[in-house]
């Protein structure tokens, strides 16, 4: 990883395989190394990573993006307005900011206050180090974005052989998106201890690389049910220590 340009880390995977779990460790992994700042985007319509992260939402780009359809107050220009108005949705921490992109538009273009938005995008994500996309399933959620590098996608699956295909489709649709992608590599969640040699040979034959495993871990559990934030994980956790291992070999 360089400190000249910002390097975007999207997660994609069908739904419940551990996106948003795996995204929130990355977040502490960075925070850890102080490879700062870092700029989280939520671009999942049911955004939940904020609570992860142990933040509340006020206000999403969805939401702006539906005001901004009303008049430009006297005396501003619409950059300045749509300036104004999406640091209004940019929630501060410590280390990292996060942006919630909140549902899609309805029926209708509002293509004017898409292309601002896009056009703030850019400009924001240069201020980052790095920057962490979490998706829902499926991945053209990443095209309201408007990214045009993903230095690495990470696909999520569960440990099972109709995981990894899903996860390979999931990977390939990529190609169809106006993006270019550095590096796929595939994180296997909620392993039991190691990886069946079966479905290593499944992995390999999919094509994908596989970046490492993550064992199943209920302190995760504990943890959402006590509203506590997954940055706070100790380093006691089996989630935290093989996710540590991974994003080590991953970000250099
Ligand atoms: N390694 C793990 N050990 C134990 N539980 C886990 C692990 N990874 C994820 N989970 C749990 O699985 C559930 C789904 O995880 P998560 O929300 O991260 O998935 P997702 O892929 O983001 O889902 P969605 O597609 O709905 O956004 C959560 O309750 C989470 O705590
Ligand atoms: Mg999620």
């Amino acid at each position: 990883m360089d400190n000249l340009r910002t390097f975007v880390i999207a997660m994609a995977g069908k739904g419940g395989t551990g996106k948003t779990t795996v995204a929130a460790l990355l977040i502490r992994y960075l925070l850890n190394k102080n490879l700062v700042p870092v700029l989280v985007v939520d671009a999942d319509a049911n955004a939940n990573l904020n609570e992860l992260l142990g933040l509340k939402v006020e206000r999403t780009l969805g939401q702006i993006r539906d005001e901004m359809k009303t008049a430009v107050p006297t005396g501003m220009t619409k950059e300045t307005y749509i300036e104004y108005k999406m640091q209004e949705a940019l929630i501060e921490s410590r280390g990292f900011d996060l942006l919630v992109m909140g549902q899609p538009e309805g029926p209708g273009c509002y293509c004017a206050a898409n292309n601002l938005l896009a056009k703030y995008l850019e400009i924001l994500t240069k201020n980052y180090r790095t920057v962490i996309v979490d998706n829902e399933a499926g991945m053209e959620h990443l095209s309201r974005l408007n990214l045009r590098e993903i230095d690495i996608l990470i696909s999520v699956s569960d440990p099972g052989p109709r995981g990894i295909m899903t996860a390979r489709r999931i990977a390939d649709l990529t190609t169809h998106l106006d993006v270019q992608v550095g590096k796929k590599v595939l994180i296997v969640n909620r392993t039991p201890d190691g990886l069946d040699p079966m479905l290593r040979e499944e992995i390999s034959k999919s094509g994908l690389v596989l970046g490492g495993t993550i064992r199943q871990d209920t302190l995760l559990a504990t943890y959402e049910l006590k509203k506590r934030a997954f940055l706070d994980l100790p380093s006691e956790s089996v989630a935290v220590q093989d996710a540590q291992a991974i994003f080590d070999a991953l970000i250099k």
